[in-house]
């Protein structure tokens, strides 16, 4: 593994955010384009595909197992895929660089074809848990061997040898994780019968509706507490697709924080995703009396999708319904900083799924925000915050990104209402997610 030098970066108090800008496509979408695309028959395309670190190592992952995925000048990618149960062996282990969800997912494909494949990461994902897709996986018929990580977990570098055909599964989730979810289903494509996966708490669909949209027999059965059964049909036959990658919330999520919390701000977000699935720090911000507006809502690739217009508002704590936070798990560093800024405290809880993110982000996020002089209280499960009530932040003090891309856009945004500026140690792995941020920061400040 090659390490580059680290590059600091100062964000310091803006002026007004105003302007229309344009976010790149959704991460999670923009790996599933990739994975079924490369497993249907034919060519498919995909506009507005995220060309960040995390997808771009899908997309290698696929190339190396025989698909060709070529990017045209005008930014379309156009994938042939090697069917269903076509994967080839790849010759050399397929680097996950920081990306968890290529990960996951990848090692629910290769699972259920008969090749052996070997993940790499970084330090950040070489940290993460993997048994909990070993676990089912393994009771497919793959023969899975991890490295020992802390706390009896298991970890990256792993070998997947796997199965087919492998045997059709049962499972339900014991974490809420579209992860997890999503790597049973696509191993169930290459299954014969019938693979469910039983789902208590929602997570982001995406895999969900684009397995269907790519021709897959997928049905999803709600019980009357909410439990989702979702079945797929193995073996699979997928048809070639025209699909268009509708722009992030996770990443929306942070200019729509920093136009609420700069004063004078009134900026217009174009083309969001607003899945109900993803969704949930819009309502989290209006109830804490965020100017949000959802302009032209309309439908783009089989996802809803608005243009939002995000004023300047003062902001109030609340209790944060843990309810919700499957449906904003990856917006809670971003959050935390908009309850730095609000009238009174917020509360969190039920947040333990982040402490196993890009990095352990209720510490993380408690330590920083601390060191910019936020009063905050940490528990096991969440964050207690002392907002500020609108006034700028101390900052002056540099604060450890930890390879997490939602940590370093955080504290960028928190630099921009703050005295003193706010250095992020390292800005590189902000390019896993989203590589514009900077420029587009730059466009609305002006
Ligand atoms: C993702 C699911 C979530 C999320 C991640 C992307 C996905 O992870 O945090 O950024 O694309 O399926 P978990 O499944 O671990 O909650």
């Amino acid at each position: 593994m090659t390490h580059e030098p680290a590059t600091p970066r100062r964000f310091s108090a803006s002026t007004p955010l105003e302007g229309k800008i344009a976010i790149p496509g959704d991460k999670s979408i923009s790996h599933r384009a990739l994975m079924l695309s490369a497993l249907a028959v034919g060519e498919s395309r995909v506009t507005g595909l995220l060309e960040g670190h995390d997808v771009l190592a899908t997309a290698a992952a696929m190339r190396a197992m025989g698909a060709t995925i070529e990017r045209r000048d005008d930014g379309e990618w156009r994938i042939h895929g090697v069917g269903v149960g076509g994967l080839l062996q790849p010759r050399e282990a397929l680097d996950m660089g920081n990306s968890g969800t290529s990960t996951r997912l990848l090692m629910g494909l290769v699972a259920t074809h008969p090749i052996t494949t070997t993940f790499t990461g970084d330090a950040s994902l070489s940290g993460r848990p993997m048994g909990r897709v070993i676990d089912p996986l393994s009771q497919m018929g793959a023969d899975i061997s991890a490295s020992p990580g802390a706390n009896g977990t298991k970890t990256l570098p792993l070998m997947v040898r796997g199965l087919a055909p492998a045997t059709p599964l049962t499972y339900r989730l014991p974490v809420a994780s579209a992860q997890v979810k999503s790597a049973i289903l696509l191993a169930g494509l290459n299954t014969p019968g019938i693979t469910e996966v039983i789902e208590p708490v929602p997570t982001r669909d995406h895999s969900e509706r684009m397995l269907r949209g790519f021709g897959a027999d997928l049905t999803v059965e709600v019980d009357t507490d909410g439990t989702r059964h979702i079945r797929i049909v193995g073996e699979a036959e997928l048809k070639p697709q025209t699909i268009t990658v509708p722009g992030d919330p996770s990443s929306a999520a942070f200019f729509i924080v920093a136009a609420l919390l700069v004063p004078g701000s009134d900026i217009t977000i174009a083309n969001v995703g607003l899945n109900p699935t993803r969704a949930g720090l819009i309502d989290v911000l209006r109830q804490m009396g965020g100017n949000i507006e959802l302009i032209d809502p309309r439908e783009v690739g089989g996802e809803p999708v608005a243009d939002l217009r995000v004023r300047h508002s003062a902001l109030k704590g609340i209790a944060v319904d843990p309810a919700v936070a499957p449906s904003m798990i990856d917006e809670f560093p971003i959050l935390f900083v908009a309850a730095a800024l609000a009238e009174g405290r917020t509360v969190t809880t039920g947040l333990d799924e982040l402490r196993v993110k890009e990095s352990d982000r209720i510490a993380v996020m408690a330590t920083g925000l601390t060191a910019i002089g936020v009063r905050v209280e940490e528990s096991e499960d969440g964050l207690v915050i002392h907002g500020s009530g609108g006034d700028p932040l101390a900052g002056d003090a540099t604060i450890k990104g930890h390879l997490d891309h939602r940590i370093c856009m955080s504290f960028a945004i928190a630099g921009l209402v703050s005295k003193a500026p706010v250095t992020i140690d390292d800005i590189a792995p902000v390019a896993t997610s989203f590589p514009n941020f900077e420029a587009l920061l730059t466009e609305l400040a002006q």
